[in-house]
């Protein structure tokens, strides 16, 4: 039996296994997928299990989609995004030797999420609020789409400057401030707490607005319900989820002779079952 883990801190709230495990079962894929709490000093041995055998793939996420990186022997990711949060193992059918690689589908997931609702970003005004480990795959995305401004806020600044070196086009505004969009995009953490408030005026926002979440859980963050409120069209984090996972299944189950893996289809079947409890 194969077995694939999602690493994290936390990582009680991660509806990877249950997605995966559906999945792995319609295709009847003799697997199991399972999470794992770990600390940074465990990453070293948790890659080392999947070049003996033990582990067959792994999904990455907050906060170790950077420090994996070193532990890998090929990374297949736009460097400026410096995150992996899906790891496979790629076999060389004619020496026999395997590589452990590392990808990153949050970008995908991300752009597919937005294709999902028929959302596009072409010539739009984009409001990024954050600056952490997932902002970067969000902004290469955005980037993609083509895009009129990006502007972005962290309540760190350095961070929010780090950003800009890697992304010369974003437009730094102070934390707090808002300027003049058609989408906005909560990439902070500020949400998956109840009584967590990004502080921004919400009156001072025009109408007709995108409000998007990266969260998923809870499904509505109270910037999403500030949004709903005031007629806003809101999304949370659930299709990019979504989306980012389907691109992983498909990275594990990639056979040594094709060049892609399963690609399970995003129903009702598997929208439904990633209803929070
Ligand atoms: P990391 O930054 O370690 O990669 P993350 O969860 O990916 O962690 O990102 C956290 C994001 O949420 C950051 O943009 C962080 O802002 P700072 O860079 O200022 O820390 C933001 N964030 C978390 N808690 C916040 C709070 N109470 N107020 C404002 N922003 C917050």
């Amino acid at each position: 039996m194969k077995k694939f883990l999602v690493i994290g801190n936390p990582i009680d709230h991660s509806l990877s296994p249950r997605l995966h495990n559906y999945w792995f079962k319609e295709n009847n894929i003799d697997a199991v997928y399972e999470k794992k709490q770990v600390k940074e000093s465990d990453i070293e041995g948790i890659i080392s299990e999947m070049r003996n055998g033990k582990i067959d793939g792994i999904n990455v996420t907050v906060p170790f989609k950077k420090s994996v990186i070193p532990f890998l022997d090929k990374i297949e990711i736009p460097e400026k995004t410096q995150s992996v949060n899906t790891i496979y193992i790629e076999k060389n059918k004619i020496t026999g030797s395997n590589k452990i690689v590392g990808r990153n589908t949050d970008i995908l997931g991300f752009k597919y999420s937005l294709e999902h609702i028929k959302y596009s970003v072409k010539g739009k005004k984009i409001f990024i609020l954050g600056a952490g480990g997932v902002t970067p795959s969000i902004i290469y995305a955005l980037e993609e789409m083509k895009p009129s401004t990006i502007i972005l806020s962290n309540r760190t600044k350095e961070k929010a400057k780090n950003l800009k070196k890697l992304f010369p086009q974003l437009e730094l505004v102070e934390w707090g401030d808002i300027k003049n969009f058609d989408m906005i995009i909560n990439t902070t953490s500020l949400g998956l707490k109840e009584n967590d408030k990004i502080p921004i005026n919400y009156d001072q926002i025009g109408s007709g607005k995108f409000f998007y979440d990266v969260i998923y859980n809870p499904k509505k963050t109270n910037f999403l319900l500030e949004a709903e409120k005031r007629g806003h069209q809101i999304e949370n984090g659930k299709m990019m989820f979504v989306y980012q996972a389907q691109e992983a299944f498909s990275l594990f189950t990639i056979a040594p002779d094709v060049w892609t893996g399963l690609k399970p289809p995003v129903n009702k079947k598997v929208l439904e079952l990633l209803e929070n409890d």
